[in-house]
Formats: C-alpha cells, structure tokens, sequence
C-alpha cells in the first residue's frame, strides 16, 4: 500500500447556516493523480480550498504526511508544500511572464530587481511546465489563457510542491495545452508529488487520473481505482437519488412562442445554440460551471456580441438583433444577473432607487428630473405587491436580506410591458426559505404571458421551478427535459456530455 500523503477526517464545513461539506473522509496516496468529480455545488472547489489554506474548516481532521495540519493561509500551506491553482484566472496581464512566475519573491542584488536572474529563473521554471519555447519578457496579458493557465501553474510549481491541487485547470487548455499539461502532471507524480485533480472531462481522467472520488452533496460517496470505474456510473454516483419534484401544477397554458433561437454563435462559450420559449412558459438552463449559459443569455440581451444566427422575438416573431442592451429594454426584454452585488445592485442607495431603476418617473417630461413624489409612491406599492420586507425605503438596499434584494432587482421591471425574462442564477446567496418566495414571484409573473429562461446550477430549482429544462454543456444544448422526463441521472450525463475531447474545438 502506498505512504499515506494527505488524510482528510469527518470534515465539515458551513458557510453562516449552510452545511456545504458534511462530514467528508479522504485519503491521497503519495504519488497518486486522484481527480475528485462532483456536479455544481458538490462541495469540491470548498474541500480545495481548505486543503490550500484558502478557507478554514469547522471542524474535522487533516493529517498531512503523518503531521496534523490545519493550514490558515495560502501562505502557510505553500511552506508545508501544499500549492493549489484556483479556478479563476490570477495572472497579472500588465506584468511580463517572468514577473508573474517569481512575484513575491522577485531576485534582487544591492537593492534592485536582478532581471538577469529574474529571466533565468523564470526561463527554468518554463522549461520545467513544457513552456520552454516561450519568452519570459512576453507580457502576460498577450497569451490565450490556455497558456496564461499554464503560466500560473508554473509559478504554484516554483515552490516545493509535495501536494499540488488544481481546480478545473482545462477548462480553458487547447488539445494540444492539455497534452503539455499531462506530461507535466506525469513527471510531477513519478517524482512522487501528490496531485488532487478536478474536472469536467470525464473522459481525460481515464487518461491521467489513478483514482477518482465522487463528491455530492458535501458528501464523499465513493473512492474508485479509474480501471475499475466507467463514465456512466461515474455519472449515476454524482447524480444520486431521484429528487421528488414539489411540482406545483401549473395554472399556465403555454401559448405561442415568443423567442426562438436558430444556431446562435457568440464568442467561445456558445457555439451553436437553438430552442424556442413559449408565452407564459418558464424554461430552465441547466449546466456545469462554464457550460455557456451565462454567454448565451447575454448574447440574447444584446450585452455580448453574436457573431452568427438568429433570433425571433416578441408578439409578431420579429427577427430580432439589438445593438444595445437598451434597445433589448425598450422591446421588452429583462434582465436579472448573476452577480446581484456587482450587477444588480446600487448596494449604497436605497431601496426606493434600486427599485425605479428601469424608469425613473421624469417631472414634466423633462428628462433627468425625477419626480420623487411619484416615485415614492409608485415604488411603495410594488414593494408591498412583493412581500418585500423593509424597514424604511430610504434605508440602503444593501442592508435588506439577499432573498429581499433579489425580490427588488426583479420587482424594478414591474414597471415595465416585459415579454421575455432572462434570469441567470436567480436565487443565488438566497437562503433557502426565501428562495420559495422568488419561485412564487416567478411563477406569477409568468401568468402574465411573457417567456421565461432561467439559468440555474441547481437541479432542485430546475425542477421546481421550470415547465422544460434545457440542458447546456460546452456551448451546446445537449438535452431537453420536460417535468416527466427530467431525472438526475438523464440531466448529469447531458451536463457532462459535451466536455469530451473530440469537442474540444479551442
Ligand atoms: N464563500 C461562500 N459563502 C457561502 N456559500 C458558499 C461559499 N463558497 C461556496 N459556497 C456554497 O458551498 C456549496 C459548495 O460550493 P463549491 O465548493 O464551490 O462547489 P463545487 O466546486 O463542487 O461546485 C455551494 O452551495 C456554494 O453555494
Ligand atoms: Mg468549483
């Protein structure tokens, strides 16, 4: 049996009252690449992070190589040679390549930046990622970010690393990055360093992992030897128990179509995207992390460029590209975001401002004189129409609860003749009591006959919520469920299935 290089006890770990890791066993051999798999939410960038020293546990055990270890920064796991490449991107683009690879430890001689040690170190640490070919004085910024990928992967590897952890690291790796890639994780493990190893693609861990551990729920369900394991059960581990659907019998009628996409393009992440939403139907968007779904709603807002397809909207079908996202506005279209603090809210101002954002009543029709009376009482009502709990509508919306926030970013629109929504993640950060509030708010507004698309990472909500889910994976639609032919184990596989490498197209 191999040394033991990381041994993880009963681990849990709450975020305020949300149980995200519950009790979860782990055992890293020395030497071992052991990718750790999970859909949205699992748990797995969490258990990372505390293994990294980037989040702390509530409790539970780490031991690592035979010494208790309890890592309360970056920093301190780093010198116990833990390094772990985060999900996000940190690579300074204003910064030469060597400059990022040694920031924080840049060589130095009589007090100034020895560049000539500074190239020669980087130079080595290139050589050792498969960058050899690449020049330390380019600046960060100008490579793709596969390459960028690899850059910040060679700077985790400029220090000792007994256990190194990398978090989705292909997600954005050409065929050919990903091949550089492997070969440095190959030389890394006979060198007997450990590598914890998560990804979407299932299918390239049969090609570099050694075992796999599948994580649901914040629970370790099970630990596989990658020979003895398959795609498919990989899949029906990660998906679990169907979840009885709290189907709410829908008092709609879906009526003619008011959006209809054909082969829609936009950047990378949508690649060719078609469907249709009908008046009064509420359509779910489901997916992995990078799946597109974001990319595919902007695009349809008019924030993001498209570069080919169609799009028919509204009454008549129109075909439909708008220039700006205020011409999407003014045909009535709405739009909730994802990051509701950077988004969606003016978190400083206050609520009654949050909430007449999309029209702010002008005094004798002059433009940029905002009636406050009229305001004032306009907004009251529609907050009381809500449920939204508040002390004071001048108090700042950033002090109300995130499920009241929500109920404000999507009530603002309520002054307007809306006939699509576009809402991604719209109960993130949102606890759960209050989520059944925005479900209610959503499946009324829906029975006013506009179309609904709701991006969502969580399969519960899809369920709850939508009349059909569409299932986005690596740019495409992979799947259509209806509420009879959605199941864990149906929407899984479509998640995942088009992260293979024969569509790796970048
Ligand atoms: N900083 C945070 N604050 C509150 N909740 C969080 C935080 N980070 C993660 N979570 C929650 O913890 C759960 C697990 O998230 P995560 O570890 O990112 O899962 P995965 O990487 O498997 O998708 C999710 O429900 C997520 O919303
Ligand atoms: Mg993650």
């Amino acid at each position: 049996m191999p040394r033991v290089r990381l041994q993880v006890s009963a681990l849990h770990k709450a975020f305020g009252t949300n149980l995200v890791l519950r009790g979860l066993d782990l055992e890293l051999a020395a030497g071992e690449i052991h990718a750790l798999v999970g859909g949205n939410g699992a748990g797995k960038s969490t258990l990372s992070k505390i293994i990294a020293g980037l989040e702390t546990r509530s409790s539970g055990e780490l031991v690592f190589d035979g010494v208790a270890y309890a890592p309360t920064s970056r920093r301190e796991a780093q010198a116990a040679g833990v390094v772990m490449v985060l999900q996000e991107l940190s690579v300074l683009p204003t910064l030469s390549v060597a400059e990022n690879l040694l920031l924080g430890e840049l060589p130095s001689r009589a007090g100034m930046l020895d560049r000539k040690r500074l190239f020669a170190d980087a130079k080595a640490a290139l050589v050792k990622v498969g960058l050899g070919s690449l020049d330390p004085e380019t600046l960060a910024g100008s490579l793709g970010v596969g390459h960028q990928q690899l850059v910040e992967i060679a700077a985790g590897l400029t220090k000792e690393c007994r256990l190194l952890v990398l978090d989705e690291p292909t997600a954005a790796l050409s065929g050919a990055e990903t091949k550089t890639l492997f070969e440095l994780l190959r030389t890394l493990r006979a060198a007997g360093t450990t590598i914890l190893y998560i990804s979407h693609r299932l299918e390239e861990l049969e090609v570099i992992a050694d075992r796999v551990s599948v994580l649901r729920d914040g629970q370790m369900i099970a630990t596989k030897a990658i020979r003895e394991t398959t795609r498919a059960e990989l899949i029906q581990l990660m998906a679990g128990q169907a979840i009885a659907m709290v189907s709410r019998k829908s008092t709609r009628t879906k009526g003619e179509a008011m959006l209809r996409v054909r082969d829609l393009h936009a950047g990378r992440a949508v690649r060719g995207v078609s469907f249709e939403v009908g008046a009064g139907e509420i359509v779910g968007l489901g997916g992995l992390v990078g799946a597109g779904r974001t990319e595919l709603l902007r695009a349809l807002f008019g924030a993001d460029v498209r570069d080919r397809g169609e799009v028919f909207f509204g009454d008549s079908m129109q075909s439909f590209s708008p220039a700006t996202t205020h011409e999407s506005v003014e045909r009535g279209i709405a739009f909730v975001p994802e990051d509701r603090k950077h988004h969606g809210i003016l978190a400083p101002l206050a609520v009654r401002t949050n909430a007449s954002l999309t029209r702010l009543p002008t005094r004798a029709g002059i433009p940029g004189w905002i009636n406050g009376a009229a305001e004032r009482s306009g907004v009251l009502g529609l907050l009381e129409k809500l449920r939204v709990r508040f002390a004071d509508q001048e108090q700042p919306i950033a002090q109300l609860s995130g499920g009241n926030q929500q109920k404000v970013v999507i009530g603002r629109w309520l002054q307007r003749d809306v006939r699509l929504w576009l809402l991604d993640e719209p109960t993130r950060g949102v606890d759960a009591a209050a989520r059944q509030g925005i479900y209610d708010l959503l499946h009324t507004l829906a029975e006013a006959g506009p179309a609904m698309l709701v991006a969502s990472s969580d399969y519960e909500e899809l369920a709850m919520l939508c009349d059909r889910v569409l299932v986005m994976s690596n740019g495409r639609i992979t799947a259509e469920f209806t509420r009879e032919t959605l199941t864990p184990d149906a929407f899984m596989a479509a998640a995942f299935a088009g992260f293979s490498t024969e569509t790796r197209t970048n």
